[in-house]
């Protein structure tokens, strides 16, 4: 078993907070966790700086020692992983359902060396979370697919043959697994319908920096030219731009005036619109924002998609941020089918919001009291949490591992903007 097992904290908030001050961001975690399994495609080390410190990078670092990797803390924020000696290909279930990104383990392993074995990821309870759109390209690619109960089996004995994919829906971590193997493809590879995320841009520039032959990420169309081997790197990790939205919406929330360091902010603009049309004032520079308020809160409407559009992972905090909007705004969820659980966890704390389909229709403002919430996943925990620094009185959150999952030093960097909470 897992030797990560998180124990079951809680965080204790008292509120309402006013968020004065500076926070540096964290390396982006999911950037970080397919550069990991990037590694997987190469004999020699893959040098992975500014990597957050968190729970799903200890895990898919198990996940990859299962392996046979090496996966060595060269400090707090480097990661040195050498896949030199790889003795298994088949994943267990303990590790693959700690999260989503274990998935991606497959594309690489599958590519080097004929044959994965693996049962299906976990992650966040937002929807059925398919792998259809992973499998089917391996299959386009050549690989033979079976299935035994719940477990996939993907070979192809005379390797992968690069080829044109149409990807039905623009995967994040589909495009990623999928681009990964095709680096080790004979002959050339086309992705239609790719995802044009950040983080796929980033690992197409990890994965040329070890010697792929790559064009067109960050759009639609991208190609990928097989070669036969790729070389180790060293590659630092952007900053995670999930957790700068996060801040940023805080900051906003509280009527505060933060200023985030080191921001992607390039990648930040649905957020940004949404954040001024609220009233919120933002200072934008080339690698800082500064987010502060100082009058009421608008409503305004939007719909989570994929890049660039608004992320989903800031659907949640965005829609605690207009539970002290003036009016009605109505949020659409148009990425995950099952991702407005935390609305009844807000609803605790007194939000005022109506669920129709995979929308949430939300009035304010509301006086939001503190209670006794859970953090149902990683940015349902994000809502709740943002709701307790701006609620009067105590909040106590549970299952914060959620939280652990993806955000790095998330109490220190809350406490340094004045946020009074407790780890228990
Ligand atoms: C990644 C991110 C996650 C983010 C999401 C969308 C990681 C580790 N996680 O998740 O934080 O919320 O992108 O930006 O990087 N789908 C299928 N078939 C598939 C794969 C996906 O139908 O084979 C559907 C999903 O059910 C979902 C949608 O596609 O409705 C988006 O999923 P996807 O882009 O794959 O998200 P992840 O890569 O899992």
């Amino acid at each position: 078993m897992s030797t990560f097992k998180s124990p079951f904290f809680s965080y204790r908030l008292q509120g309402p907070t006013t968020l004065e001050g500076q926070v540096s961001l964290s390396g982006s975690a999911n950037a970080g966790l397919a550069a990991m399994c990037a590694a997987l495609l190469t004999d020699q080390t893959v040098v992975l700086k500014n990597m957050p410190d968190v729970l799903d990078v200890k895990t898919l670092s198990e996940l990859l020692s299962h392996f046979g990797a090496v996966v060595t803390k060269l400090e707090k924020n480097t990661l040195s992983i050498c896949c030199n000696k790889i003795t298994k290909t088949s994943a267990p279930a303990h590790l693959m359902s700690a999260n989503r990104a274990s998935f991606q383990v497959t594309g690489p392993l599958l590519a080097r060396y004929q044959t994965v074995s693996t049962p299906p990821p976990g992650g966040d309870p937002i929807g059925g979370r398919p792998v259809d759109v992973h499998i089917n390209s391996f299959a386009k690619l050549g690989a033979q697919i079976d299935q035994a109960g719940d477990v996939y089996t993907a070979s192809a004995s005379a390797g992968l043959q690069g080829t044109r994919i149409f990807m039905d829906y623009p995967s994040v971590s589909g495009t990623q697994n999928v681009l990964m193997a095709a680096t080790l493809a004979k002959g050339d590879t086309t992705i239609v319908n790719a995802a044009t995320e950040p983080e796929v841009i980033f690992l197409g520039n990890l994965l040329t920096q070890m010697g792929a032959v790559i064009s067109g990420t960050g759009t639609q169309v991208i190609k990928i030219h097989g070669v036969e081997k790729l070389n180790g790197c060293e590659i630092s990790l952007p900053s995670d731009r999930i957790e700068a939205g996060t801040f940023a919406i805080a900051a906003a929330l509280t009527a505060g005036n933060v200023t985030i360091k080191n921001a992607p902010v390039e990648h930040l603009d649905s957020l940004f619109s949404k954040l001024i049309e609220c009233g919120a004032n933002l200072k934008i520079n080339e690698k800082e924002i500064t987010v502060s308020r100082d009058k009421a809160l608008l409503p305004v409407n939007f719909q989570s998609l994929p890049y660039p559009g608004m992320p989903t992972d800031l659907q949640a905090p965005m829609a605690t941020l207009l539970t002290q909007a003036s009016g009605v705004s109505i949020v659409q969820e148009r990425v995950f089918e099952n991702r407005m659980l935390y609305v009844n966890e807000l609803r605790k704390m007194g939000a005022d919001i109506v669920i129709a389909g995979t929308s949430a229709i939300i009035s304010g403002p509301v006086t939001l009291s503190g209670a006794k919430v859970t953090a149902l996943d990683v940015r349902a925990g994000a809502a709740v949490l943002l709701a307790a620094l701006s609620a009067t009185g105590t909040s106590v959150i549970t299952e914060i591992q959620h939280l652990d999952r993806k955000y790095d030093s998330l109490q220190s960097k809350f406490e340094t903007l004045g946020a009074k909470m407790e780890r228990s």
